[in-house]
């Protein structure tokens, strides 16, 4: 009996998708003896078809337009490796529609439109995959979908983007400053000519927001998001991390909080233990550390981005794409969404505690520590330490690092407010939890 051929269109063939390309043919044999159907790339779908890439390809395959590859009767598997959040939703819910297998990579994607993309899915009776959308490389989607289907989940944590972690570690490394690192990590292809997606935290949260999805059923808003990013980090917080058993590392949390059993996200700059295991994740690296009431904590580590990672997790969901249409088979996904019940509420900044750590600009003047307690007492912040950098004669300001005892976020961010406009404070404070994950 001949083997059945699987069909799969590309819509982008930049990084990933020539990575996903290159693979798919040169493990052809390979993966067609594990799923007992050859995998073809059919149609790629670009903007410039002039560009110069990395392998060779027959060219007459290339389009312009990803929506033909997506409606194309001929094509079984629609990767959408574009990006963005316009034709890719197009893409991709016409896909769907037209009961396809979809593959996606794109969180953002999925943070601002999952509910219609799944919703299309519903519709037209195709399936989604979208492993490589958080954490690259590691497998992080299936153990929360599949693996560890029977847990409910008390916390997420995650270092969610590759470029921050090395950012940071570098810094806590060389002593460099975060200007000089990112300058170096640009011209080394570590960071996007744009950084903003990653270094302001905004990449890992639309990450965050598909993990919150798929451990609790709700796709949260981004505007409901507190998200911070690296960029305000200074030698003095890395210091003080290094001093006390700290990384500081930007630490998607999602958490369900004990009291009320509400949900809460963030994307901060975060004091992490060096004991625990996403305080020695270093580099490039991502980290998930899920914690389910049955299994209990489970930890994934590996690369969460660049071509070869990312194929890899790319071509595993064009592989379970392709053993649905071997055999037969109808939904796979378990819907994380409570049937009939009521979606999860979110937690309010005054339910949600930690302890924190807020680095102060302030002038070098008799009483200034004593202002600055009171101001945190006033908002019922207790101060755990107190902690002022030598000051060299004559020197108008210093440096003062306090952390405090457990506080709620509404109080700490009300503090750091009541900070930044008190007249002794000549600096924006800078502020971040300090985690209370303690493995
Ligand atoms: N790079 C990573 O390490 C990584 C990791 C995980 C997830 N992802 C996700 O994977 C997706 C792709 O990322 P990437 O790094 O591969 O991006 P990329 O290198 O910029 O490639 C994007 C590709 O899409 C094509 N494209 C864009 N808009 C198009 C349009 N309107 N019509 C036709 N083709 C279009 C581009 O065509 P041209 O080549 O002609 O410009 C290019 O081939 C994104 O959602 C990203 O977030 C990336």
């Amino acid at each position: 009996m001949s083997e059945r051929v699987i069909k799969v269109g590309l819509c982008g063939f930049g990084v990933v998708g020539q990575g996903v390309f290159n693979y798919l043919r040169s493990r052809q044999d390979l993966l067609s003896d594990r799923i007992g159907a050859r995998l073809e790339v059919s149609r790629i779908a670009v903007r410039d078809t002039k560009k110069k890439r990395d392998f060779d390809y027959d060219e007459s395959m290339l389009t312009t337009d990803p929506l033909s590859i997506a409606t194309d009767p001929e094509v079984d598997v629609v990767c959408e490796l574009m990006g963005g959040t316009g034709v890719a939703l197009d893409v991709s819910i016409a896909a769907l529609e037209a009961g396809k297998i979809l593959v996606t990579a794109n969180k953002a994607l999925l943070c601002d439109h999952g509910e219609a993309v799944f919703a299309a899915a519903k519709r037209g009776g195709g399936q989604l995959f979208f492993e490589a959308s958080v954490a690259g490389g590691i497998p992080v989607i299936k153990a929360l979908k599949d693996s560890l289907v029977v847990n409910r989940f008390s916390s997420i944590y995650g270092i969610l983007n590759g470029t921050s972690n090395y950012i940071l570690t570098r810094m806590t490394n060389e002593g460099a400053t975060y200007q000089e690192i990112l300058t170096e990590a640009k011209a080394l292809g570590y960071a996007e000519a744009d950084e903003s997606l990653d270094v302001d935290g905004i990449d890992a949260a639309h990450k965050a927001v598909v993990l919150a999805y798929l451990a609790h059923g709700r796709w949260v808003p981004f505007k409901d998001l507190l998200v911070e990013g690296v960029s305000e980090v200074t030698q003095d917080d890395i210091q003080f991390a290094k001093d006390n058993g700290y990384a500081v590392k930007l630490l998607a949390v999602i958490d369900v909080a004990h009291a009320s059993g509400k949900l809460y996200i963030s994307i901060l700059p975060t004091l992490v233990s060096k004991k625990t295991s996403l305080g020695s994740v270093d580099g490039v690296f991502n980290a998930v550390s899920i914690h389910g009431d049955v299994v209990g904590e489970t930890v994934y580590i590996g690369p969460g981005a660049g071509r070869d990672a990312t194929a890899s997790s790319v071509i595993a969901d064009i592989v379970d794409g392709a053993k649905l249409l071997v055999n037969g088979g109808a939904e796979t996904f378990v819907d994380p969404a409570p049937r009939g019940g009521d979606a999860i509420e979110l937690a309010e900044p005054e339910e949600i505690e930690s302890r924190y750590y807020v680095r102060l600009q302030v002038l070098d003047k008799p009483g200034v520590m004593a202002e600055v307690a009171s101001l945190l007492a006033s908002h019922k912040v207790s101060l755990a330490s107190v902690t002022q950098k030598e000051v060299g004669e004559g020197a108008e300001s210093a440096t003062l690092i306090v952390t405090t005892h457990m506080t709620n976020e509404k109080a700490i961010l009300d503090s750091v407010k009541s900070l930044a406009e008190s007249p002794s404070v000549t600096a924006k404070p800078f502020c971040m939890p300090i985690s209370g994950i303690e493995k």
